[in-house]
């Protein structure tokens, strides 16, 4: 039996990717923290491990004492990150800096596993060009617009910088489904019967139903492949407007459509931090946010994803906001 170390094992992706490890007969381990709920890692099979990645020493002895209970990981996807930040410096801080201390403690340990996946965002490169409408390639500059994508790309920087390491990188777009808390608030506002639109400009969006994602991470474990990255994402784009019409459609709901100007949303978001920033705080609608609400193009290359790994989404769409609106009904968030 192969063992699997799975990073933000508590998190929405993170339960998904213990879920289908076990199911593919891996030994799990969870990657959690002390604070972490184990909510969603309740199958008696998973191995619990607590990491502190604040400083390389935290983890070196944590992986040093894995290596005296003789536990050792072939495979390792490195999937704790934060999406959100009170502060600033906590994107860096979580995404980049913990990422380093990481794969520094497991090369001083002797504990670097057969492939290792970080998984980073689509944010690393930024949105693609709104005027061309052409998606983000591999081969692209990057060009991230908020500190999050940057955080991720520094962490991009230093994996992929690093020799002899066998890394793989996957930057998903958009990820849905069951347990998700942010595109939860747009269903949430769709459920109450109102669709807002932010900017007078069509967006185009990508997506990825966690499941899928999670098939396509064991894909590329699974792979012959080290030292590549790929874009994820369900290979369709979708302008905004269809996003709320699969939403209504599933929930059966009619709704009163409304366009926030760009121009309040700045104005709101460039006080909010003002504001917040007395405190020392980062407001949930801030010039980041604002960065990435008025970006139109946000399509990505999967091309690779099918001649490398042979992946297609199973998920469109209208199958996946389906499934997922039927677990929040079912979990009473709906
Ligand atoms: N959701 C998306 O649309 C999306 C898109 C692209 C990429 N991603 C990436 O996918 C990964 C998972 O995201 P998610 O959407 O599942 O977010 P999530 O539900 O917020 O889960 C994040 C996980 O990371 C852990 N974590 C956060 N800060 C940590 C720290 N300082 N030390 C150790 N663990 C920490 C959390 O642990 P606690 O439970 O203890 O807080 C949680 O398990 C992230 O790396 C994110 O950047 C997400």
């Amino acid at each position: 039996m192969k063992n699997i170390l799975i990073t933000g094992a508590s998190g929405f992706i993170g339960s998904f990717l213990v879920e289908e490890g076990l199911k593919q007969g891996f030994q799990v381990y969870a990657g959690i923290r002390q604070s972490s709920s184990r909510g969603y890692l309740q199958d008696e099979r998973i191995q619990f491990l607590e990491f502190d990645f604040s400083t390389r020493e935290k983890v070196v002895a944590a992986l040093e004492e894995c290596k005296r209970n003789n536990i050792r990981f072939q495979y390792i996807i490195h999937n704790a990150g934060l999406t959100k930040a009170q502060k600033k410096a906590d994107f860096y801080n979580v995404n980049c800096r913990n990422t380093i201390h990481f794969i520094e403690a497991l090369i001083q340990s002797d504990m670097v596993p057969e492939k290792f996946v970080f998984v980073s965002s689509l944010a690393a490169y930024g949105p693609g060009n709104p005027e061309t409408g052409q998606p983000v390639r591999l081969n692209d500059e990057p060009n991230p617009i908020e500190l999050y994508g940057k955080s991720k790309l520094e962490a991009e920087r230093y994996i992929t910088a690093l020799q002899d390491f066998p890394w793989l990188i996957v930057r998903p777009t958009g990820v849905y489904g069951p347990k998700e808390k942010d595109y939860f608030i747009f269903f949430q506002t769709i459920n109450r019967g109102m669709e807002p639109y932010i900017g007078f400009k069509k967006q185009t969006l990508t997506f990825i139903y966690v499941r899928d994602l999670v098939r396509l991470i064991y894909l590329a474990l699974a792979s012959q492949h080290v030292k590549k990255a790929w874009f994820a994402s369900d290979g369709k784009e979708y302008p905004s407007e269809l996003f709320a019409e699969i939403t209504k459609k599933a929930l059966g709901k009619k709704t009163v459509k409304f366009t926030v100007p760009l121009f309040i949303v700045k104005t709101i978001a460039t006080i909010g931090e003002s504001v917040a920033g007395l405190w020392g705080s980062t407001p949930i609608l801030n010039t980041d946010k604002y960065n990435v609400l008025k970006s139109t193009n946000w399509r990505c290359e999967v091309e690779p994803l099918e001649n490398d790994l042979g992946f297609k989404a199973e998920y469109d769409l209208e199958k996946g906001v389906q499934e997922t609106l039927e677990w929040y009904k079912k979990e009473k968030w709906l």
